[in-house]
């Protein structure tokens, strides 16, 4: 067996350059080959991050050095190439959502238990060192009852931004700030307090009037634990700011900025706590202001991540199953936004 674990793109747009660093600064993985109709976006992810053109999508699934397939496409176009990449016997890493709908997450969901392959979701700041360390704390009891759990995401995209891809104006296809922006907040605030038992969600275009979407959500959570949440989310506040994410509990608070804690407290105070209060200022990654202000250590995590989980045969860090939940809060928050009521999940 080779020492490097194979891996294939399809997809070679905005996200595609943080897959294509990740995979290469891994001494664990290999970029074996990439697909996308895209000539001149395929040459060029090529040329920035080596491997081969695949000739088709199929050629890439016939190619058996590729064990682990990427699958970067836009938000609506996730379950048509993962459930037959499943089938080829591929793992598969898929981008965030995992789909448009619940339907089609499930279609994937089955594909990988029916083909006994590992299917993992690229919501990659679960692996922010910050969100780990809460994770930690909220699991070791440290903040005892939890009572809210907020994230406040106030990022700045101009128009253009919303004109640069067809997919990127069209609701259906997975556009708007709360299924394409919010969605990682949405997913740690899930990842961290546990389930969600019912959203109340306002909507509005406040800056960008040429396309027919939301660019600002704004989202009342009651957690299933009896803890509750808020997620203020918008593209158009310029120039755009650092995310806070807030977990409060009856005997701890953090908070972060960006990837920085400015509050880590809890009446057992330990040492270490010292160090968590270090987390991330070496590095400000925020995408606050840009689809490109990101860096691939997290998507390194996530694939270093898919790589064990296939050693030792256990699941990925982050499921689909998991992450279904999370396309089920943000789906009832445009049910809740369209008819103007709160709504309860499950769905
Ligand atoms: N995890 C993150 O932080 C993060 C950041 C940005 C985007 N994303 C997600 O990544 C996905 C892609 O987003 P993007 O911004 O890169 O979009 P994009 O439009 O820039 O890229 C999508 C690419 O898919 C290609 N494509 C279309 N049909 C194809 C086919 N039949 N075969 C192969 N390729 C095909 C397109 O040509 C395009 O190059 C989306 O799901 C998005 O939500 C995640």
């Amino acid at each position: 067996m080779p020492d490097k674990m194979g891996f294939g793109i399809v997809g070679c747009g905005l996200v595609s350059q943080f897959h294509g660093a990740a995979i290469n600064a891994s001494d664990k993985t290999e970029l074996i080959a990439s697909a996308d109709p895209d000539q001149d976006r395929l040459d060029k992810f090529i040329g920035d991050f080596g491997g081969e053109p695949a000739a088709s999508f199929e050629a890439l699934l016939a190619d058996e050095r590729i064990d682990v397939v990427n699958i970067l496409t836009p938000n609506a176009m996730h379950a048509q190439f993962t459930v037959p990449a499943l089938e080829a016997g591929k793992h598969v890493i898929v981008e965030k959502p995992p789909e448009m709908t619940l339907e089609k997450t499930d279609l994937m969901i089955e594909a990988a238990a029916a083909n006994d392959r590992k299917l993992a979701i690229s919501l990659q700041v679960r692996f922010r060192k910050s969100m780990r360390a809460i994770k930690q704390a909220i699991d070791e009891g440290r903040f005892g009852k939890l009572y809210e759990g907020d994230a406040f995401m106030k990022w700045f995209r101009p128009t253009d931004y919303y004109l640069m891809d067809d997919w990127r104006s069209k609701r259906d296809q997975g556009a708007g700030v709360t299924i394409q922006h919010a969605f990682h907040y949405i997913d740690v605030l899930h990842f961290l307090m546990g389930p969600v038992k019912s959203v109340d969600a306002r909507m509005t275009n406040m800056a960008h009037p040429e396309v027919q979407l939301e660019d600002t959500l704004k989202a009342f959570i009651e957690f299933e634990s009896g803890a509750e949440g808020l997620v203020e989310a918008s593209t158009a506040l310029w120039p755009g700011t650092p995310i806070r994410i807030e977990v409060n509990g009856e005997k701890g608070t953090a908070i972060t900025e960006g990837e920085v804690f400015n509050t880590w407290q809890f009446e057992d105070d330990r040492p270490e706590d010292e160090a968590v209060m270090q987390i991330g200022r070496d590095s400000q990654v925020t995408g606050a202001g840009g689809a490109a202000d990101l860096g691939y250590e997290e998507h390194m995590w996530l694939i270093e991540d898919m790589v064990a989980a296939i050693a030792e045969d256990r699941d990925p860090f982050i499921t689909a199953g998991s992450a279904r939940h999370s396309l089920e809060i943000a789906l009832a928050m445009y049910l809740s936004a369209d008819n103007n009521e709160a709504v309860t999940l499950p769905l």
